[in-house]
């Protein structure tokens, strides 16, 4: 159903709250301003709450509007979603967007990882509390569930598979979520790439995962479409759209 246009200030996710600026940091900067002194005082990005930065959001924002505006068919999947940060983003434009395309999910959704008891009953509730309809649950190993569970024709792909640690094995698993996806991606479909960093090229950011970038390296090496880095505040970004 369309509800008029949705505002980047009407998107909440878990934690949002967290990144707006407090009254108290808007004062002390403006005191600092008058002082002469252009410093911007803002508590800094926690990566181990937060999973996704502000401008990251706007950039799913307007890469998914894009390929919901162009009309590319297919279906909208996100691999990697732990309790759904960026998924409710997703979710929310989908919400409001007339004939949304259908979303599907893909997680371990185990607390191996996780600070969270439940991961899927977290990420349930954190949809339940925004009025959000779930997606399309696939529970289990990327390695097992896709592409055998994956939609045969995808316009939007999100791949979040991070969780630090062994890069090797986060290697393989952005290969495989590359090599999958891709194929069934629709022209003008857009991959979205959390953690793509390019050292010297990425402003900011944080290169917390660099599989990511080795294996879209690797991947895209005999491929017409090349990764194009985003700015994504204190996160790293990149996106593909499909030739
Ligand atoms: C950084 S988190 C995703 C964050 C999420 N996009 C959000 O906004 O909240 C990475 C996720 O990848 C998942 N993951 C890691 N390895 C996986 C695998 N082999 N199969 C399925 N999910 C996996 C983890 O369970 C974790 O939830």
């Amino acid at each position: 159903m369309d509800q008029g246009p949705l505002h980047f200030g009407q998107l909440s996710w878990p934690g949002s709250d967290r990144q707006r600026k407090r009254w108290w940091e808007r004062k002390v900067t403006s005191l600092l301003r008058k002082a002469r002194l252009p410093i911007a005082v803002q508590r800094s990005f926690d990566h181990r709450l937060d999973m996704v930065s502000l401008e990251q959001v706007n950039n799913l924002y307007l890469l998914l509007t894009s390929v919901l505006v162009g009309k590319v068919p297919g279906a909208v999947v996100e691999l990697g979603c732990h309790t759904g940060s960026t998924t409710t983003v997703l979710g929310q434009i989908l919400q409001n967007h007339e004939q949304p395309p259908a979303m599907h999910v893909y997680d371990l959704f185990d607390g191996a990882w996780s600070t969270e008891e439940s991961v899927l009953d977290r990420f349930r509730a954190n949809h339940a509390a925004i009025g959000l309809a779930l997606p399309h649950i696939h529970k289990g190993d990327v390695f097992s569930t896709v592409p055998s569970e994956l939609p045969d024709q995808i316009a939007f792909a999100h791949v979040d598979l991070g969780v630090g640690g062994d890069h090797d094995l986060h290697y393989r698993l952005v290969t495989h979520a590359l090599e999958t996806v891709h194929a069934r991606l629709s022209p003008h479909g857009v991959l979205v790439l959390m953690d793509y960093h390019v050292p010297g090229l990425t402003v900011d950011g944080n290169d917390s995962n660099p599989g990511v970038r080795k294996a879209c390296d690797a991947f895209f090496l005999n491929k017409r479409e090349r990764v194009i880095t985003l700015y994504g505040g204190p996160c790293s970004h990149g996106f593909v759209r499909k030739k």
